[in-house]
């Protein structure tokens, strides 16, 4: 081997050691730059005769072209090492599984619970009311016989609005409402003796007080229940509220109390407590609403006459129920917006 191919053959080596860009061209400056090893061959052939130098140039142009031939061919290689790696970087595992398949959001328990009360309560023949949540003192007292000086009508339980109004402290105004929109639909054939069809309807929704702690809730949920009819008695609030109880906890294990209790709208009147007979809740008296045969006074302001028609009114609370129903502690967890709590109930 001469010369020239020693030199080309060891740049060859260098570059093809060269890790990275810098080092390759720290190679290239060793052959190829200003004072690089080709560069002082070429200064030596000022001494060559004319002959002398065309030969040698062209043997020292030839071996010129063959490093720069393996320097870009070591550049090529280093780059192609460089995507490589970046590849497997950046690599993409298309056969794992998605992350996003829960994401698609649920409805609150208290709505799940809404759902489940509505559909079991129209499974015992109950339309579904609604009504507004910003009430007149008309409808959520007055009407349902509560007097001017009750303690609930005071600034410290009820929040009132501007003109008058006032946050529903309860949904017992449904009962007023819907009864007065019934008695007229059927006011032709109540006028001519002839009776009305039973007015059985569930009102669930929002209901506001001042008040707030761990099992209370500045705003919370109700539903109420109203059956009148001409021979509507307590004993069918029992198997009505008895049956509902047992079906949404899905348990017969279940026993239920009327314990006798005052509210202006009923008389008599009776707090409903559950007591579930197994399970970690077992053997406690738990109370989930209020109750009734609903009062003279009240049937007279649906535009009925109760020596005629009777009947029975229940207001149960539902974040109550709710917590029962998934065992949960804090009444504050449902109002927190906390998706970490609420994606359980997915
Ligand atoms: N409205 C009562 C309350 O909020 C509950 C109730 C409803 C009681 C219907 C009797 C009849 O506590």
């Amino acid at each position: 081997m001469n010369e020239l191919d020693t030199l080309v053959e060891s740049a060859r080596q260098s570059f093809a050691q060269a890790l990275t860009p810098a080092d390759l061209e720290n190679a290239k400056a060793l052959f190829l730059g200003k004072s690089g090893r080709l560069t002082e061959l070429m200064k030596g052939m000022a001494a060559l005769s004319v002959e002398g130098k065309k030969t040698r140039g062209a043997a020292i142009n030839s071996a010129k072209q063959a490093i720069e031939a393996a320097l870009n061919e070591s550049r090529q290689a280093l780059a192609d090492a460089e995507l490589q790696a970046q590849l497997k970087a950046e690599a993409l595992d298309v056969t794992l599984p998605g992350r996003s398949a829960n994401a698609g959001g649920g409805l609150h328990p208290v709505s799940l619970t809404l759902e489940r009360v509505e559909q079991i309560f129209g499974s015992m023949g109950f339309e579904v009311a609604q009504g507004p949540e910003i009430e007149t003192d008309w409808f959520n007292f007055t009407a349902l016989n509560t007097p001017e000086d009750h303690p609930a009508r005071s600034m410290h339980d009820t929040f009132y609005v501007e003109g008058g109004h006032l946050l529903r402290t309860h949904t017992s105004p449904m009962q007023i409402r819907h009864a007065v929109q019934h008695v007229k639909r059927y006011k032709n054939q109540l006028d001519a003796g002839q009776g009305m069809p039973e007015i059985r309807v569930i009102a669930p929704g929002r209901t506001y007080r001042v008040d707030s702690d761990a099992t209370h809730s500045p705003m919370f949920h109700q539903c109420e229940g109203l059956w009148i009819g001409e021979n509507v008695s307590f004993k069918d609030l029992k198997v009505v509220v008895t049956d509902f109880c047992r079906t949404f906890f899905e348990s017969d294990d279940l026993i239920l109390r009327f314990r006798p209790s005052f509210f202006p709208f009923t008389e008599p009147s009776a707090e409903i407590d559950i007591q579930f007979q197994s399970g970690p809740l077992a053997g406690r008296w738990l109370e989930v609403g209020g109750s009734g045969q609903v009062h003279p006074s009240v049937v007279r302001n649906m535009g009925l006459d109760p020596e005629h028609f009777i009947g029975f009114a229940f207001g149960m609370g539902m974040d109550r129920f709710t917590m029962l129903r998934y065992g949960v502690n804090d009444l504050r967890l449902f109002f927190d917006g906390d998706v970490r709590f609420l994606s359980q109930f997915q």
